[in-house]
């Protein structure tokens, strides 16, 4: 089941949040982009930034409902979780999983919805 996302306290102090790693996130086939701070999610990210134009579905937000799936076409990303819930096919495809992914480079996303 999908939904559109809700906003969610970040809770992360203020001085790991000024201090984090940024990195530019950009949607293929689009003009939208937004900054990810390497202490949160790519999706605590793209909710955070609030861009027009930009939804990224979540529904669990831990990495097993796969609403938020999307395709890293470049970049590198890391997860915190052993199971983010893709199979070895999604994964050598590149399938991500927003909600528990977090950034470690500039990156690049396909939206699949
Ligand atoms: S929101 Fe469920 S896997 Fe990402």
């Amino acid at each position: 089941m999908k939904h559109t996302p809700m906003r969610t306290p970040i809770a992360t102090s203020p001085n790991t949040l000024s201090s984090t790693p940024r990195f530019t996130v950009r949607v293929d086939g689009t003009d939208l982009h937004f900054t990810a701070l390497a202490c949160l999610t790519l999706l605590q990210s793209a909710e955070g930034a609030d861009i027009a134009g930009l939804t990224l579905e979540s529904s669990c937000r831990n990495g097993t409902c796969r609403a938020c799936m999307c395709q890293l076409v470049d970049g590198q990303i890391a997860y915190r979780i052993d199971w983010p819930g893709l199979s070895p096919d999604e994964k050598r495809d590149r399938l991500i999983l927003p909600c528990v992914a977090y950034p470690m480079s500039d990156i690049v996303i396909r939206l699949l919805v």
